[in-house]
């Protein structure tokens, strides 16, 4: 199984994640009504990516699916996963993140986080208390790592000043290759200072899963070089052709799909088939989410 190290730590992941983020039709009914319909399915899902190689599972408490992350994992050796969540804003005082992570903590049943992540920027005061508490959690032992998500250049580097005594290790993005904004000021800050990228949408939330007519030729090529692979696999292998500090994380709700993204992994394409699968995608629009700030 491939490994590599997370950013500067020294824990080590797959060189692909996955997401456990099923929309608004899967929380509500979840939070409001514990209505979980599909749930055994998503199980099956993330326990396809684990028998795939991958180990590395994103989730978030405003997800309603660290349970399900708890069923999938519960036979696997602890020390051999990285679990990353998230704590929402409404939570970002230093008491709430404390209680968020315990909660947490109790619905994946482990007895720490790899990566705990604030899921939002919020205002400036909030996001400093929550990171003093994200650092407790740490010398506690609840938390390994601290992470961000939906920090612009600006929140993310004052988020690495407030931090004391522990450094920042991540931080989670919109990005995919049709989506690149944060290639101009975040990738090349996280790069100089050792932090890893989560990459969200790195499907642009499906866009980039079909055989679209601007990649067709890509597609060519690369089966050329290097054999049959799907729209899929390459759009996963960008990030890990290009980068060695990014980490797409695909959703996990369908098993084959789990299986055929696992594809990405174990190969690399060449500088020059890197920038014909940019060129050709340049056109094409993904989905933003309110936290995009890019
Ligand atoms: N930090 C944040 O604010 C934030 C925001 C959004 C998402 N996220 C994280 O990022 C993860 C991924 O985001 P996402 O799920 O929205 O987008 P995504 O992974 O870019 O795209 C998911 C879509 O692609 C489809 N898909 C995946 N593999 C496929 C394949 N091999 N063939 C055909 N279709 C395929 C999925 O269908 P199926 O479900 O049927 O496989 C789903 O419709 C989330 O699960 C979550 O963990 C974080």
């Amino acid at each position: 199984m491939e490994r590599v190290k997370f950013g500067r730590t020294e824990s080590l992941v797959s060189p692909m994640g996955v997401g456990t983020y099923y929309d608004f039709t899967w929380i509500a009914p979840a939070k409001i009504l514990r209505i979980k319909k599909g749930a055994e399915r998503k199980v099956d899902a993330i326990k396809a990516a684990l028998d795939s190689g991958i180990n590395f599972i994103d989730t978030a408490e405003i997800y309603e699916t660290e349970p399900l992350v708890a069923r999938a994992v519960k036979d696997m050796e602890r020390e051999k996963l990285f679990i990353a969540t998230k704590v929402w804003p409404i939570h970002f005082s230093y008491d709430g993140v404390i209680k968020s992570c315990n909660r947490s903590l109790k619905k994946l049943n482990m007895k720490y986080i790899d990566l705990y992540q604030l899921h939002f920027g919020s205002n400036p005061k909030k996001i400093k208390e929550a990171l003093r508490a994200m650092e407790y959690l740490v010398d506690q032992g609840k938390i390994r790592h601290i992470g961000i998500s939906n920090f612009d250049i600006n929140q993310t580097k004052e988020a690495v000043s407030s931090l004391k005594k522990h450094e920042l290790a991540s931080t989670q993005m919109n990005f995919n290759v049709s989506h690149r904004n944060i290639e101009k000021d975040i990738i090349p800050y996280c790069k100089e200072n050792g932090i890893a990228v989560l990459a969200y949408y790195p499907l642009a939330h499906g866009v980039l899963t079909e055989e679209l007519p601007e990649t067709k030729n890509v597609l060519k090529t690369i089966e050329k070089n290097h054999g049959k692979k799907t729209a899929p696999q390459i759009a996963l292998n960008w990030f890990m052709s290009k980068y060695d500090f990014v980490f797409p994380i695909p959703r996990a709700s369908n098993p084959d799909h789990v299986r055929e993204n696992a594809g990405s992994m174990g190969w690399k394409m060449s500088q020059e088939e890197i920038e014909m699968l940019e060129n050709s995608v340049k056109t094409l629009k993904g989905p933003t989410w309110s936290g995009d700030k890019t």
